[in-house]
């Protein structure tokens, strides 16, 4: 069975991470949205929140193909879940120039601790472009209209803070 992880911190998902869950989905026989609990980057939303939030954008916005995703939570490096649920394939979503440095440097660095996992880059389609979950959280903070970014879920969880 091809079976892929979509690992992040999604704080919160973004239309361009669903963009790239959609564009996935149909490329393998399983896709496990996997859910950083504890990033460096220190998220801003709780875990339970962020599964939650991504399990209804999925269901909401993708429909059936969206219905049959995995979202789960993970801790510990990328790789090792990705032995643990027997998943060949880590996808990732690139943005732009500024994107690629780390991103090569993560693809390299899990193929040197797990050469048969393999990563799988999407280009974000040009209207995702410029959306990113740190902006999303800036420009909501600061009252900003964030609907064109982020799935009807998270903007739920926004006007409920
Ligand atoms: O959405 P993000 O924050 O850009 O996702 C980054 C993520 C979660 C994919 C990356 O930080 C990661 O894989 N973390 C798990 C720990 C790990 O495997 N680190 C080594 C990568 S070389």
């Amino acid at each position: 069975m091809r079976h892929a992880i979509y690992p992040g911190t999604f704080d919160p998902i973004t239309l361009g991470h669903l963009d790239v869950i959609a564009r996935a989905a149909p490329m393998f026989d399983r896709l496990t949205v996997a859910v950083l609990v504890n990033s460096r980057k220190a998220p801003s939303t709780g875990t339970d929140q962020r599964l939650a939030t991504i399990r209804e954008a999925l269901d909401e916005e993708l429909g059936e193909a969206g219905r049959a995703v995995m979202v789960r939570a993970f801790e510990g490096l990328t790789v090792e879940l990705a032995r643990r649920l027997g998943a060949g394939w880590v996808v990732r979503g690139l943005r732009a120039v500024s994107d690629f440095e780390s991103e090569l440097q993560m693809a390299q660095l899990n193929r040197s601790m797990a050469p048969e996992v393999e990563t799988v880059f999407l280009m974000a389609t040009p209207e995702h472009g410029a959306v990113s979950s740190t902006m999303v959280r800036e420009i909501a903070s600061l009252g900003g209209d964030v609907s064109s970014m982020v799935p009807a879920s998270v903007l739920r969880r926004l006007r409920a803070d």
